[in-house]
């Protein structure tokens, strides 16, 4: 008889690049965020058995989906292929949404599936595993969403190959509001229309505001935070594809907001604000340009979120 645990946990949405950081930074924030359900089975192997809030589109096989290969990449490092393993996954947020969607279903996979095994690996070492989910679902190897989701808080990557990762701090009273606009932009048309080559001159400007970022959250210095929040490289080309952006950034902006930019590859949009009433106000001046287009939106306001993919219900069933 197979143990009977099950364990259902939650892996949160995630705001990647943060304006000056692309590919290299990325926070986590409260709600949404993706849930996944594991219970053992007497059926060898990993069978995705529900999947809720994907509109029928996702895969039960689990080699096509991005849960199934984030688990299944994990069970197979360590020799498990035949574990059996029920999963079930219930999107809380859409996909292209800019949301860190499927890097949050990813986490939750792999989380989940080492938690319930008796956790032979600690939260930092599912790193590649989760990357594997990701670059399956969206084909590029960025840890900027997966590494908030996975560790919480604010995750700086010095390097996507190497997979080196470092935590930073977050000044207590920063707080973020997110908008989603009801659009949908694939990461892969979102990253096509990069340059391949920059002007040194925007490298340089890059580099000194993803610096100046970092040094803001060490020394909890929010004018820094505010002057380093400028995305010269990204931000210009993917403007285009989310209506009203600039009109949005400026009603941001004049509501308070410390910065303003995109969301990893967008529609949603992000600003990092001082206090939540700040980022509450913020967040409905830029809802209300969406609606204005008119976009049905969402809007979330949240602290950085320090906790990242966690347990919520855990049950051993008689
Ligand atoms: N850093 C990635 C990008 C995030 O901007 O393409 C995608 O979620």
């Amino acid at each position: 008889m197979p143990d009977s645990k099950e364990i259902r946990v939650f892996a949160p949405a995630t705001v990647a690049n943060v304006a000056c950081g692309y590919d290299v930074l990325g926070f986590a924030i409260n709600a949404p965020g993706d849930e996944v359900v594991v219970r053992h089975s007497d059926k060898p192997g990993l069978h995705i058995t529900k999947i809720t809030g994907d509109n029928g589109k996702l895969p039960k096989n689990p080699a096509q989906n991005t849960a199934g290969v984030a688990a299944l990449d994990l069970l197979k490092h360590l020799g498990m292929m035949d574990r059996g393993i029920e999963m079930e996954i219930h999107k809380k947020m859409p996909f292209g949404s800019g949301l860190g969607s499927s890097a949050a279903s990813a986490v939750a996979g792999a989380y989940a599936v080492n938690k319930l095994i008796g956790s032979p690996l600690s939260r930092k070492q599912l790193l590649p595993f989760t990357m594997a989910g990701e670059a399956f679902a969206d084909g590029a190897w960025h840890a900027d969403n997966v590494g908030p989701c996975l560790m919480g808080g604010i995750v700086f990557i010095r390097s996507n190959a190497e997979l080196d990762i470092a935590q930073l701090p977050a000044p207590k009273n920063l707080w973020a509001a997110v908008v989603h606009p009801d659009i949908e932009i694939l990461t892969k048309v979102a990253r096509e229309i990069l340059p391949k080559e920059i002007p040194l001159e925007n490298a340089t400007q890059q580099i000194g505001n993803l610096g100046g970022l970092i040094c803001g959250l060490i020394q909890e210095d929010y004018g820094m935070i505010s002057r380093s929040i400028h995305d010269v490289i990204a931000e210009p080309r993917r403007q285009k594809l989310i209506p009203d952006f600039y009109k949005a950034k400026r009603a941001a902006l004049s509501a308070g907001a410390l910065g303003f930019s995109i969301s990893g590859a967008g529609p949603s949009v992000f600003a990092l604000c001082e206090g939540e009433e700040s980022a509450r106000k913020v967040a409905d001046a830029v809802s209300k340009v969406f609606s204005a287009v008119p976009l049905t939106n969402q809007a979330y306001v949240s602290p950085i979120n320090t906790t990242g993919v966690h347990v919520i219900e855990e049950s051993t069933k008689s």
